[in-house]
């Protein structure tokens, strides 16, 4: 029952918007004129017609404003479809098993967000926009609604439960250090005594760390991050390497820290944003096979080999009875105009996309790569033991969610407009749906266990 979000207050709600759309209105007109006007207004259109309908209904509950062709129908259909909605099955009920949650909408949700990053002292400086600066807050505010089933809302205190005397790892690139940090947020929000949660080395939460272990201490619970962008294993070439050769990608063998991480209980990796030609061959990283350094192999050839090795290391190490392996597909990045060098753009975006068919599919040409990976060996034990948690389609339209500007502090003002950040999160934002549906599935699978276990012990007896 508690799916449904509180129903924003229209007045409110329109107010603020209208604000953020003459200021935007101003900024197209001074910098785009001839470009965005016809766009921009068509989607204001939309929008002011979704509020027509908003005075109209009132908000059908937590539906949100969302000015998508299909929704309007839908509203106009009325009590009947909101019926429908609100009966949707839940996820972790027996019949809500089958439930696709990566297929949906971002619904308005006036409850969000689940922490404010002012209360958490667990967050890099990069990650707190709002103490940083940024004006609006819309991009907080949308919660994940899978199309066939209803998510169980994140509840830190189940959680925590649940973890006690486990640990949580996240190994991978600084968006994985993105969603573990929100993690460590959603989490710490039940906890009143701050000083029960501390890094278990006194380390400070920064970029420049191989890896941080917090402690939960009331739960005896660990979440952990180690940093390992292409998790498999960097280092030095062989002997008689050629001379522009600096270092080399083992794409047959793991990350040197895996053993610290591979007895963890949950165990989330991703990888992905590293895998360039810049991260890599430019600065003589080269790939190599057994001894063998491979020259000419191409970048996104390496990225599948390592996939692959990351897959088989899970089978042939991981005891997937104790620990639940997920792998978070790529987090599309939202630069228009250039990328983080020269003037790409995505700071004044204030709203998600309102369709997934006006996303530009070369967003997720890494993601293509994993799916190619995973499809090829769909019948196999080593790509069943690990949980996809596919999120690259739902993130690829959240264009409004970056740091953008606002990633330098709160004493030293937003970045210039050259140097925008269109790859890392806003927290709290989009990493907190992320874990939304890592809880939804990790809950889904203890549950499974316990009744595997239950009819397995009733078998024995
Ligand atoms: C991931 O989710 C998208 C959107 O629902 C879907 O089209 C795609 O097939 C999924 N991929 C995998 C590997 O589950
Ligand atoms: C705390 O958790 C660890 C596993 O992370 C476990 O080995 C240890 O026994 C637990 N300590 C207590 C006091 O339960
Ligand atoms: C795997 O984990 C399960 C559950 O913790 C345990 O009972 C089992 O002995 C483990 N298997 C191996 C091979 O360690
Ligand atoms: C998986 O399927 C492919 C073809 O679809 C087949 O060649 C391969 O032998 C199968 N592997 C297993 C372990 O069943």
């Amino acid at each position: 029952m508690s799916q449904e979000g509180q129903d924003p207050s229209a007045e409110q709600f329109k107010e603020m918007f209208l604000m953020d759309f003459s200021k935007k209105m101003k900024r197209f007109r001074l910098f785009e004129p001839s470009l965005g006007i016809l766009g921009f207004c068509l989607v204001a259109v939309c929008v002011i017609f979704g509020f027509f309908l908003l005075d109209y209904k009132a908000v059908v509950k937590g539906s949100g404003f969302l000015a998508q062709s299909e929704r309007l129908l839908w509203l106009k259909l009325d009590e009947a479809a909101d019926e429908k909605r609100s009966r949707k099955v839940d996820f972790l009920s027996e019949e809500g098993g089958g439930c696709n949650v990566f297929e949906g909408d971002w619904i308005w949700d006036d409850s969000y967000p689940l922490y404010q990053s002012k209360d958490c002292s667990l967050l890099d400086e990069g990650f707190r926009c709002s103490e940083n600066g940024r004006p609006d807050v819309f991009y907080t505010k949308w919660r994940w609604q899978p199309k066939d089933c209803n998510l169980p809302r994140f509840d830190a205190k189940i959680m925590l439960d649940k973890l006690r005397n486990k640990r949580v790892v996240f190994v991978g690139d600084s968006i994985g250090r993105n969603q573990w940090e929100s993690f460590l947020c959603m989490l710490s929000s039940v906890i009143p005594n701050k000083g029960s949660i501390y890094e278990v080395n006194g380390n400070p939460i920064t970029k420049h760390k191989g890896f941080l272990i917090f402690k939960f201490k009331d739960y005896n619970c660990t979440v952990e991050y180690f940093r390992a962008p292409f998790l498999v294993l960097q280092s030095r070439p062989p002997a008689g390497a050629p001379s522009n050769v600096k270092t080399t990608l083992k794409l047959d063998q793991m990350d040197w820290s895996w053993l610290k991480w591979r007895d963890a209980d949950v165990l989330v990796l991703n990888t992905g944003h590293w895998w360039n030609y810049e991260k890599t061959i430019r600065g003589g990283c080269y790939f190599q096979e057994g001894l063998e350094v491979k020259m000419d192999m191409e970048v996104d050839t390496a990225y599948q080999k390592s996939l692959q090795t990351v897959l088989n290391w899970v089978h042939r190490e991981v005891n997937t009875s104790k620990t639940q392996v997920f792998f978070r597909t790529y987090a599309p990045v939202h630069f228009r105009g250039g990328d983080w060098r020269n003037g790409g753009h995505c700071h004044l975006e204030t709203l998600p996309e309102l369709g997934s068919s006006l996303v530009p599919s070369n967003n997720w040409a890494k993601y293509n790569l994993f799916t190619n990976i995973v499809s090829a060996h769909s019948n196999m034990s080593d790509v069943k033991a690990v949980n996809v948690l596919n999120i690259t389609h739902m993130t690829s339209r959240r264009k409004d969610g970056h740091s953008s500007l606002y990633y330098l502090g709160p004493n030293v003002g937003p970045a210039p407009p050259h140097r925008q950040d269109c790859s890392h999160w806003c927290l709290p934002g989009v990493p907190d749906s992320w874990n939304e549906l890592l809880y939804a599935l990790f809950l889904q699978n203890e549950n499974l266990q316990l009744r595997n276990r239950y009819f397995g012990l009733r078998h024995d007896s």
